[in-house]
């Protein structure tokens, strides 16, 4: 198991990030973890990948954990070693570099599954075996996406990362993208979800959280927090009796600030 205990994390020294965050990320599970703007849900994941450093973020308070080892020290690269892997948000790919060449990328540090794992790859995503000699910045932010996620799981990694996977892409692709998280899950990998789609994390999920302004304030079964009120209003845009509610606005602007901000 993955998780974090009481986990306090600062970037440059005042920007108080995470105030006290508990987290468990089972094997096998999918996580969602949702939350507004700014909650900390880029940073936990962070936390967990090694990928603070880079920010000029550090861990104050608490602890990382693997299988009960502390963890919280050890570089990206060590941590992927031990199968944690870390989609960014923003579809990061090599956009010089082939379909296949950014897939290759991905299989650097141990290249003795490349072609099981290359080939589970394409299985997941047709289209990529389609586009594999052709640029990778010619692909869709759908394909693009798909390419990252495939990137990742060419380590094979026992955890998931995902920072905003839907993010700026048609329904009809997130649906796609949902479909694939599930199949990936399937397969054995565990996964943290980071969405602002909350009605498509949560329609998947085994667990969920809420983060707001770095603390936890929801820990609960995904099923549980379908139906909770609070969550259905300000979360998933629906009141009670499944109406637009008054702070779908709110809901709705929130979207749009972060499809411009992509
Ligand atoms: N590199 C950084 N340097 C300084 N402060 C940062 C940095 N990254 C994030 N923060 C701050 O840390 C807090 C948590 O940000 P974080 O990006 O983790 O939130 P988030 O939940 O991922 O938000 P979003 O939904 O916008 O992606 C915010 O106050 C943010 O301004
Ligand atoms: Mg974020």
């Amino acid at each position: 198991m993955l998780a974090v205990q009481n986990l306090e994390v600062v970037y440059d020294d005042v920007v108080l990030a995470l105030r006290g965050v508990s987290l468990e990320v089972p094997d096998g599970r999918i996580v969602a973890l949702l939350g507004a703007n700014g909650g900390g849900k880029s940073t936990l994941l962070r936390s967990l990948s090694g990928l603070l450093d880079v920010h000029d973020g550090e861990i104050r308070k608490g602890t990382v954990t693997l299988d009960g080892a502390s963890v919280g020290q050890l570089s990206p690269s060590a941590l992927a070693r031990r199968g944690i892997k870390h989609v960014l948000e923003g579809r990061r790919v090599f956009k010089e570099l082939t379909t296949e060449e950014n897939l290759r990328v991905g299989a650097h540090a141990d290249r003795r599954n490349l072609k099981t794992n290359l080939e589970r790859v394409y299985g997941l995503f047709p289209v990529l075996r389609e586009r594999r000699d052709g640029q990778a910045g010619l692909l869709s932010g759908g394909e693009q996406q798909m390419l990252a996620i495939g990137r990742a799981l060419m380590s094979d990694p026992r955890y998931l990362l995902l920072d905003e996977p839907s993010l700026g892409l048609a329904p009809r692709v997130v649906e796609q993208i949902r479909d694939i998280v599930v199949e990936i899950n399937g397969q054995g990998t565990g996964i943290l979800l980071v969405e602002q789609n909350a009605t498509m994390a949560l329609e998947i999920a085994h667990h969920g959280y809420v983060l707001e302004n770095g603390r936890v304030v929801m820990d609960r079964p995904a099923a549980e927090l379908r139906e909770d009120a609070d969550v259905r209003e300000f979360y998933l845009g629906l009141g009670a009796e499944g109406e637009v509610a008054s702070s779908f606005r709110n809901v709705k602007h929130y979207r749009r600030r972060k499809r411009w901000a992509s």
